[in-house]
């Protein structure tokens, strides 16, 4: 039943395939119990004017069943939603409502940082967006990345806003065919370092050319590393989800960084693993964040086997 999930400081949203409920944001509390904080049927925006709503849903433009949130993420008092355009009819694709407020059915998400910012005619704006991540500055990472169909004649690109004045507009970093292909590039998921001036590791999930993507913020470039571990096993492939065959075959995907070490000079670990697959991997920051030494085989060599998944079959 649930299609997607994504997880952030205990909040957890979930999709749902069932007809009368969308999704949800979930709490978990200790003890492993859940509560539901927000639900919705569908999701609807805090439109400019009744007027844009109408012309909106005339035109197709806002379609609410074609809308599945994707990423989460809560800082301070807001939860921040992304909808990536997997199907037309999508106006929003990244928002955020408050945290603390008495309605909890079909609350109105306010498009973030503005309506402006996700019209999708213009490059510049937000065209797709699967996940986000946000420092510990309160600088927001969005990753603009979703570029699996037709709907985007844009390169796909990495989008810093900050926090602390209302989402005002840092840094666009547009990646380079070579990185992320604009046409079948999937940035799927973001972790932080911020050391050195701040990195960003990216899990491009594409299936024409998977990797792992660094960007270096203060270098203001991008680089990519791809692997055979990142890849989908084929032996992970093909089971059963309640009479449904899944034979679909997803490459690197989750990635994970390991806490901030106390002692500054300690280097970090990134993990990650492919959807289709069983095997969790690692690599040191330190060899990601060497782009002259990424570009050569060596790197590779550095790659961990961490262990085994057991119960990925039933994801
Ligand atoms: C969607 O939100 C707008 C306000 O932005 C409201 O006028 C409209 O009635 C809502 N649609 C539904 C079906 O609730
Ligand atoms: C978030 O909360 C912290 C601690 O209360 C505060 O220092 C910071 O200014 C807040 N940031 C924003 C963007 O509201
Ligand atoms: C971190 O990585 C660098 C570069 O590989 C290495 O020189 C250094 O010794 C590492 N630091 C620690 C504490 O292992």
């Amino acid at each position: 039943m649930i299609i997607r999930t994504s997880v952030s400081h205990g909040f957890l949203i979930l999709s749902y395939s069932v007809v009368q409920i969308c999704c949800s944001v979930v709490t978990l509390l200790p003890e492993n119990r859940f509560w539901v904080e927000h639900e919705w049927s569908f999701l609807n925006f805090t439109w400019p004017t009744l007027g844009k709503y109408i012309a909106a849903i005339g035109s197709g433009a806002y379609v609410p069943e074609n809308i599945v949130p994707t990423g989460l993420k809560v800082y301070n008092d807001s939860i921040y939603l992304s909808m990536p355009r997997f199907r037309s009819g999508v106006p929003v694709t990244l928002a955020y409502i408050p945290m603390d407020t008495s309605l909890k059915q079909n609350e109105l998400l306010i498009p973030f940082p503005s309506w402006e910012m996700n019209d999708e005619r213009f490059c510049a704006n937000l065209q797709s967006v699967q996940s986000m991540e946000i420092d510990t500055k309160g600088i927001m990472w969005v990753l603009d990345g979703v570029r699996i169909n037709d709907y985007y004649k844009c390169p796909p690109k990495l989008v810093l806003f900050d926090l602390n004045y209302n989402g005002l507009f840092v840094n666009s970093y547009t990646f380079s065919n070579e990185v992320c292909l604009q046409n079948g590039g999937f940035l799927k998921d973001i972790v932080i370092d911020e050391s050195e001036g701040g990195y960003a590791y990216i899990t491009d999930n594409s299936n024409i050319d998977p990797g792992l993507i660094v960007y270096s913020r203060t270098k203001n470039r991008a680089w990519k590393l791809r692997d055979r571990t990142m890849f989908p096993e084929l032996w992970a492939a093909n089971f059963m989800v309640k009479n449904q065959r899944i034979e679909s075959l997803v490459p690197i995907d989750g990635i994970a960084l390991s806490p901030k070490p106390t002692d500054e000079t300690e280097n970090r670990t990134v993990f990650y693993t492919s959807l289709t697959g069983f095997d969790l991997f690692a690599i040191s920051s330190s060899v990601l964040k060497d782009e002259e030494f990424c570009r050569k085989d060596r790197w590779r060599s550095y790659v961990k086997f961490v262990g085994k998944s057991t119960d990925r079959q039933t994801e």
